[in-house]
């Protein structure tokens, strides 16, 4: 049995999993349920658990569970705070821009549009943009980032962005399986988006070659690290110069867009099961 995990405000997961939950043994289970019995599955699926961002260590300590979690708790851990994303630009992979600001620290924007956005986040909860003229709302955005004790991060505005949106790719067990173009999120003058996990526009999209060629090699960098990841999405916006760049890497908690890809589920569920085969395998002592 299989659990896919998810948060109170997706009990049943989001409508994206759905097909694929019809395709196996599994139940619906919220991460901070503290009446499951873990025991029962043989393997914790991370899903859409949405909440974690204000409360990132407790799901770091549920992931450290005795059931099998994949992603795995070294993954999460690593994942679940963008400053992975200075790692990711040191191992020579092309990476968006990004300032780190630690609490304590001020604001020195790039020229043009920029974003400042928290280290630990997901579904743009707390990400906003910003023009040249908005120097103070930046700095108040940040405060307030910093009031919670976060680091925030600050990058340049791909304006790309704004015509062709993100490309989402998505990696099923090593494997390229599908992508998917995002639409822009963020609105210069805008408040700071709060969560709006799964509202955004999606469609299915061919990666193009640059951008097949970088998210191949983030895969295989990524497995030189942790081994083969069950899931793993890379999401990339086009540079000024007209290259693509790495905005973040999903390995948590990743919408993986089944819908807009004939098949995906499928795959993803195949994966599945042969794990499950596997984790019937006693460990040799
Ligand atoms: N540097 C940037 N340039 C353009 N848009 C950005 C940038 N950073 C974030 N965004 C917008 O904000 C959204 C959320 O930011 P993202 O870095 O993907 O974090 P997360 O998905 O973890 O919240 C992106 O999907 C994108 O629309
Ligand atoms: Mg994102």
């Amino acid at each position: 049995l299989i659990a896919l995990v998810s948060s109170s405000a997706f009990p049943q997961g989001h409508v994206d999993d759905h097909e694929l939950a019809q395709m196996l043994p599994c139940d619906w289970v919220r991460w901070d349920d503290d009446t499951v019995d873990w025991s029962k599955y043989e393997l914790a699926v991370v899903r859409s658990v949405w909440d974690y961002p204000l409360r990132r260590d407790a799901f770091l300590s549920w992931s450290r569970t005795p059931v099998r979690v994949v992603n795995p708790h070294p993954v999460l851990s690593w994942n679940t705070d963008k400053r992975y994303l200075a790692q990711v630009a040191r191992a020579g992979l092309p990476v968006v821009p990004t300032t780190f600001i630690v609490p304590g620290h001020a604001l020195s924007p790039p020229k043009g549009d920029f974003v400042v956005k928290p280290s630990v986040s997901m579904g743009g909860l707390d990400a906003a943009r910003f023009g040249p003229e908005e120097h103070d709302r930046a700095s108040q955005h940040l405060a307030a980032i910093h009031r919670t004790g976060r680091t925030a991060l600050m990058q340049p505005y791909m304006a790309s962005v704004d015509r062709d949106g993100e490309t989402n790719i998505v990696y099923i067990a090593g494997k390229y399986s599908h992508a998917v173009r995002k639409e822009p999120m963020l609105v210069q003058g805008a408040d700071a988006l709060s969560n709006i996990a799964g509202s955004f526009a999606v469609s299915a999209t061919e990666p193009s070659v640059s951008e097949r060629t970088i998210a191949d090699r983030t895969i295989r960098w990524l497995s030189e690290l942790f081994g083969t990841l069950l899931y793993a999405r890379v999401d990339l916006m086009t540079g000024p110069s007209g290259t693509p760049l790495i905005t973040e890497l999903e390995l948590t908690d990743p919408l993986l867009s089944f819908r807009f890809a004939p098949g995906a589920a499928e795959r993803f569920a195949s994966e599945l099961i042969a794990q499950l085969q596997g984790a019937r395998i006693p460990a040799r002592a």
